[in-house]
């Protein structure tokens, strides 16, 4: 039995956050929403739990976690170390959707990190996840809420569709602001690596610590035969609807004439096609469903609106879903990422 709480951000029911803080506390799961997109909780100090959190997901057991934490001083006992260059990281970018590999202490468990010698850690920004860990009085594990290999969940109801009866609790707190996943940031070796784009932009980094960062050469590539991502979860088959995506690359006119021309082509063998764009071409689009994630001008509203998008292609009867590209720089490298998994990697040069 899954029990549902309506939480609202802006006038916050404590006793509600207090019940599903005492799940947490008994080994139980809790859903709840993040500044980047609904995470599924546990005690990430019990191994048991952890165990719940793989079974309602589905998720592969090489996988390893991200440990949510309220506070630099709760990140110490589960560290070796906090490095400068960490600690300048926090200061800048937490509470926020930034998560650091640290060398990882006795008391993680392996079930979080999957045998790794880094546990992931993040402080979230979301009034109601910080509650939650306040409330559970343990750090929270939390992988994203959705079954494995579904677009991530951005609002209650994704969460609910995908875990209804397989979870203790879902809070259900509105819509995700980022609609992203965090970024994975490795800090081990000598230039700063992003192992998995998100809501903080490589730019970002680079500008707010004055150094280089670098971008894991194994991302965004079909790796049949190259090196695997560093971070694991970047090697599954992910963010995919039911119908086939595929990309259109190029430049904007070009983009819309040849998408409009495979839109005829699939016609023509029967398919039945739906487009994403972007909200200078939408009117350019003669098709049956067309879906705007936002303004080319406005990556943030694009990456808070692509998980619900990709998901609404599911109530569909589309068989192909044709997108537009976004450009690749801020967030839009983390949009494109995503976009890159849902289609396989199926790409079309305009
Ligand atoms: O925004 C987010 O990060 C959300 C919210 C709920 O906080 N969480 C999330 O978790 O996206 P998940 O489990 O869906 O993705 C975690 C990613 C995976 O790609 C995983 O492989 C990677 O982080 N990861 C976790 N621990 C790692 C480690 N020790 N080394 C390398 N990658 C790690
Ligand atoms: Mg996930």
């Amino acid at each position: 039995m899954t029990s549902i709480y309506e939480i609202d951000c802006d006038n916050i029911d404590q006793s509600h956050l207090i019940r599903c803080g005492e799940i947490i506390k008994k080994g139980g799961t809790v859903a709840f929403p993040t500044e980047t997109v609904y995470g599924l909780g546990a005690n990430a100090l019990d191994p048991q739990a952890i165990k719940k959190i793989f079974e309602a997901k589905g998720r592969p057991s090489d996988n390893p976690l991200i440990v949510h934490v309220a506070s630099i001083k709760d990140i110490e006992p589960l560290v070796l170390e906090i490095p400068e260059l960490a600690k300048r990281v926090m200061e800048s970018f937490w509470p926020g959707p930034l998560t650091i590999l640290f060398k990882k202490s006795p008391l993680v468990p392996y079930e979080i990190t999957a045998g790794l010698p880094t546990v992931a850690i993040r402080i979230p920004s979301h009034p109601i996840a910080r509650g939650l860990i306040a409330a559970a009085g343990v750090p929270i594990a939390a992988p994203s809420a959705n079954l494995s290999g579904k677009p991530s969940p951005t609002t209650a109801a994704h969460v609910v569709e995908d875990l209804m009866g397989k979870v203790d609790a879902i809070i259900a707190g509105g819509n995700c602001e980022v609609g992203l996943e965090s970024t994975v940031l490795d800090l081990a070796g000598e230039i700063p690596m992003i192992l998995r784009p998100g809501g903080i932009s490589r730019e970002r980094l680079e500008t707010a610590l004055n150094i280089k960062v670098a971008e894991d050469p194994a991302l965004n590539k079909d790796n049949l035969d190259g090196a695997a991502p560093k971070s694991p979860g970047m090697k599954y088959t992910h963010y995919s609807p039911r119908a086939d995506v595929v990309i259109i690359q190029g430049e904007k006119k070009a983009v819309v004439s040849k998408i409009n021309q495979l839109n005829q082509d699939y016609i023509r063998e029967g398919k039945k096609i739906g487009i994403i764009c972007t909200e200078e071409s939408y009117p350019m689009y003669r098709a049956d469903i067309v879906k705007s994630m936002g303004s080319s001008d406005n990556l943030d509203a694009i990456a808070s609106n692509l998980f619900k998008i990709l998901r609404d292609f599911d109530n569909t009867d589309v068989d192909i879903i044709l997108t537009e590209a976004v450009s690749e720089v801020e967030v839009g490298r983390a949009i494109m990422n995503r976009l890159l998994k849902a289609s396989g990697y199926r790409v079309i040069k305009a």
